[in-house]
C-alpha cells in the first residue's frame, strides 16, 4: 500500500497550548477520516501538512516529501478545502476558480475549462456569474469543494466540509465527496467531528483528541472488537433461556428486542447448545457491532482517564 502521509512526533505549540502533541501516524492511500472533537488539532494537522504553519518539532512527509522543505511541491499535488471561507473579494465563481487554476499552473484556457467542469460537478448553474459574497453558505461550501478539483490533485484535504449546512445541504455535500472518491479515484483526508459523515465516506479513520493520536485503523476493524459480545433473539421461553445462560456462567443482558451476551470463550457454540436445551428457537445471532459513536466515546474516554 502506498503511504501518502507520515508524521513522526509532530508537535505544534501555540504558547502554552499543545495543538499537536508528538503526533505520529502513517496514512495509506484511500478515503481517510480525521475525527476529533472541537480543538482536537484537526485543522492544525492539515495546515502543518500543507506547510502553511511550521511545526514546533517532529517531522512530516506527504508523498514521501518533507513538509518543511518541499511544501510548495506538496501543495501543487493537493486540493485544500479550508474550514473558514477565504474568497477573494468582488469576484464571481468563474473568475475566482479560473484564477486559482492559473495560480496552480494551468493555462488560462485549460483553467477556464476545468472551472466550468468543477462548477458543473458541484451543481452551480448560472449563479456562477454572481459575486461569491452574495452566495448562501451551501453555495460557498460548494465553491470551496470545486476549488479543490481545479488542478486535478492526487490528494484532497477537506476540513469540516459539512460545517454550517442544513440536512439537505449536508447530504448533497457528502454525495459530492463520495463521488470524488468513488468515481474520480481521489485520495481524501476528511476532517469532521460528525461521526456519521465519516462513516459514510471513509474506510479508514484517525481519531485524535487534545493533539494526541487516540486510535487509527480500518473503521470496520475498530467497530468489531477482537472478542465481540453476542447479540441473540429467541422465540419461546426467554426466562428459562436466560436462566440457563446464567447458570452456565455466561453474562446475558436482556434488552428490549434481544439479548446481549458478554464475550466468553466458545460463546457461539455454548449459546446454541443452551438454546436447544431451553427449547427456544434462535431467530438471530450475530456479534455485537458498536456504533461509531460508542467507539468514539470509548476512545476519547481512554485518553481522558
Ligand atoms: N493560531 C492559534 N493561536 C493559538 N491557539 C491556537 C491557534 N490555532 C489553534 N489553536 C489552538 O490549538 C488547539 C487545536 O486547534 P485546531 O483548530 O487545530 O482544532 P480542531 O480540531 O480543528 O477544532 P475545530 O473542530 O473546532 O475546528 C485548540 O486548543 C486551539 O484553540
Ligand atoms: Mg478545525
Amino acid at each position: 500500500m502506498n503511504i501518502l502521509i507520515e508524521t513522526k512526533n509532530l508537535t505544534k505549540l501555540y504558547g502554552e497550548v499543545q495543538a499537536l502533541n508528538n503526533f505520529s501516524v502513517k496514512i495509506e492511500s484511500g478515503a481517510i477520516g480525521l475525527l476529533g472533537p472541537n480543538g482536537a488539532g484537526k485543522s492544525t494537522l492539515i495546515k502543518a501538512l500543507l506547510g502553511l504553519i511550521p511545526a514546533s518539532s517532529g517531522t512530516g512527509k506527504v508523498f514521501s516529501r518533507d513538509i518543511t522543505i518541499d511544501a510548495l511541491t506538496i501543495r501543487q499535488r493537493i486540493g485544500y478545502m479550508p474550514e473558514n471561507d477565504c474568497f477573494l473579494p468582488d469576484l464571481n465563481a468563474v473568475s475566482y476558480l479560473s484564477y486559482l487554476g492559473e495560480l496552480s499552473g494551468l493555462s488560462p484556457r485549460d483553467s477556464m475549462q476545468r472551472t466550468h467542469e468543477a462548477l458543473y460537478y458541484v451543481k452551480i448553474g448560472d449563479e456562477r456569474y454572481r459575486n461569491i459574497s452574495t452566495y448562501s453558505t451551501g453555495m460557498k461550501q460548494k465553491i470551496k469543494l470545486a476549488q479543490t478539483l481545479i488542478h486535478d490533485p492526487e490528494l484532497i484535504l477537506l476540513d469540516e466540509p459539512t460545517t454550517g449546512l442544513d440536512p439537505t445541504g449536508r447530504r448533497e455535500m457528502l454525495k459530492l465527496i463520495k463521488g470524488i472518491v468513488k468515481n474520480q479515484g481521489k485520495n481524501i483526508l476528511f476532517s469532521s467531528h460528525i461521526l456519521q459523515d465519516i462513516e459514510q465516506i471513509c474506510d479508514k479513520i484517525i481519531v485524535l483528541n487534545r493533539g494526541e493520536l487516540v486510535s487509527t485503523g480500518k473503521i470496520k476493524e475498530l467497530l468489531y472488537e477482537k472478542h465481540p459480545d453476542l447479540v441473540v433473539r429467541v422465540r419461546g421461553n426467554v426466562g428459562l433461556f436466560l436462566q440457563r445462560l446464567r447458570s452456565s456462567g455466561l453474562k446475558p443482558i436482556k434488552r428490549k428486542n434481544d439479548i446481549l451476551i458478554k464475550y466468553a470463550p466458545d460463546i457461539t457454540k455454548r449459546v446454541v447448545a443452551l438454546a436447544a436445551d431451553a427449547n427456544v428457537q434462535l431467530r438471530y445471532l450475530d456479534s455485537s457491532k458498536r456504533t461509531l459513536e460508542e467507539l468514539f466515546i470509548k476512545l476519547i474516554d481512554q485518553v481522558e482517564k
